[in-house]
């Protein structure tokens, strides 16, 4: 069906949201206050999906997308609305997902909004046709490469970067074949991570390295890697320079694609609201570690365990690490969760899990009698869970910082103090 559909709300992805007696109608590119024409079917899963034709009365929070690609780019949500809107949105959504699992901390902080074009991590998607590679981003809801020339969240270094490494990549790439080609700046150096088959057999072959190293001289880069499949180990196949990153007293060499906060304002955010919820000096563990983001300035308050699920990780601590006072293991902490008797040794605990969350390792946190916990969190509907759980044991959640380090698409990241 089509016709002039009033928009109610905007869902936490960032869709348009009308609600009609058959239930809500989701509209992408659709504000609330707009009165929007749409072709309206029923989606995967019954859920009705309309395409916005046309905007009948533009939302008093409409304003014009800063980026050219807002249209075809499926890499922004929301560049169409007034910061005013679009920072209640993202607040909003973290209140919503926190009511829903009947959690209210006792204090919000006031939130962070970290500026636009500094995003250090971008991964483009590479689509070889003839001699001519498009390098950019999926259109929005395809799996369709459209060539991207600006994007305004990444650092300008990156999109230089991007611009000149089209026609670099050609001669790796397999053609009618899509990989990713992942950037990465750390201080003044990039690396690039390739993912996806490359060279004529699908692997590394001599043309490879010799386009790798060409690349990596014409470019100027630190360092180029490959892996075949996501869940890969990346392979290097040319280091000029180790890529150090430094985490209060520690360098870290890192491994190719290693884990970084998106933006260095972003983790300078979380690290100073971490710090500032913990004790001045004690013993402390680091859970979801990565390379240390949090571990290296804990290190300046007291001795600090690290435990994390990527080997790669590990060992670049173990390296970086001052042995007297950083310990740093390898271990599943969803399999294998620290238990109450081993946590009850530290005076405080950061957690900074993945996505999923920390569902296993929240439990046991629920059972400790250590008297600060940190939690930093990329997903408000997990960390609503872990926190339920976490209050169910016994902890007060004293606090919550929402971070926006990801502008304009509906991730958002927080740090709250939990106490007993
Ligand atoms: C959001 S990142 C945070 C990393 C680090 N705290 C930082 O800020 O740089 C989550 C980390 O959890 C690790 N991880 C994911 N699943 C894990 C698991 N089951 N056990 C232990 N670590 C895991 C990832 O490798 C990643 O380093």
């Amino acid at each position: 069906m089509s016709g002039n559909f009033l928009i109610h709300d905007l869902g936490p992805k960032g869709d348009g949201i009308h609600r009609s007696d058959q239930g809500p109608i989701y509209i992408d590119r659709a504000l609330p206050g707009d009165t929007v024409k749409a072709q309206v079917q029923r989606g995967s899963g019954g859920v009705l999906r309309g395409e916005l034709l046309e905007i009948v009365a533009p939302s008093p929070h409409r304003v014009p997308a800063p980026c050219p690609h807002f249209e075809t780019c499926g890499g922004c949500t929301l560049q169409h609305a007034d910061v005013a809107f679009y920072r209640e949105w993202k607040t909003g959504w973290v209140r919503a997902a926190l009511r829903k699992a009947n959690v209210e901390p006792e204090r919000w902080e006031a939130p962070a909004f970290l500026p636009e074009g500094t995003r250090r991590r971008v991964t483009f998607a590479a689509y070889q046709n003839g001699k001519t590679v498009t390098l950019g981003y999926f259109r929005r809801r395809t799996h369709q490469v459209t060539e991207i020339t600006t994007c305004l969240v990444a650092e300008p270094m990156i999109m230089e970067l991007r611009n000149r490494l089209g026609p670099l990549l050609a001669p790796l790439l397999q053609p009618g074949k899509t990989t990713d080609a992942f950037i990465q700046s750390v201080g003044s150096l990039c690396e690039v991570v390739i993912t996806g088959p490359i060279g004529e057999k699908g692997t590394p072959d001599l043309r490879v390295f010799e386009a790798a190293a060409h690349m990596a001289h014409t470019l100027k880069l630190a360092r180029v890697s490959w892996r075949g499949r996501e869940r890969d180990e990346p392979e290097v196949l040319l280091e000029v320079a180790p890529l150090y990153a430094a985490f209060g007293p520690l360098n870290v060499a890192l491994p190719p694609l290693a884990f970084l906060q998106p933006t260095a304002l972003g983790e300078q955010a979380l690290v100073s609201a971490v710090m500032d919820a913990l004790p001045k000096q004690g013993k402390f563990t680091d859970l979801f570690s990565g390379c240390g983001t949090f571990s290296g300035p804990m290190l300046r308050r007291g001795a600090v365990d690290a435990f994390e699920g990527e080997v790669s990780a590990v060992g670049a601590l173990d390296k970086a690490k001052d042995p007297q006072k950083l310990k740093a293991q390898q271990r599943d902490l969803f399999r294998k969760p620290l238990q109450p008797d081993e946590l009850n040794r530290y005076d405080a605990i950061v957690f900074d899990p993945p996505r999923a969350g920390a569902e296993e390792q929240a439990k046991a946190l629920a059972a400790c009698k250590v008297p600060r916990l940190v939690a930093v969190s990329c997903n408000p509907t997990t960390f609503a869970r872990d926190a339920r759980l976490l209050m169910d044991g016994g902890y007060r959640l004293e606090s919550v910082k929402v971070i926006d380090q990801f502008t304009w698409s509906h991730h958002v990241e927080l740090v709250a103090a939990f106490g007993r």
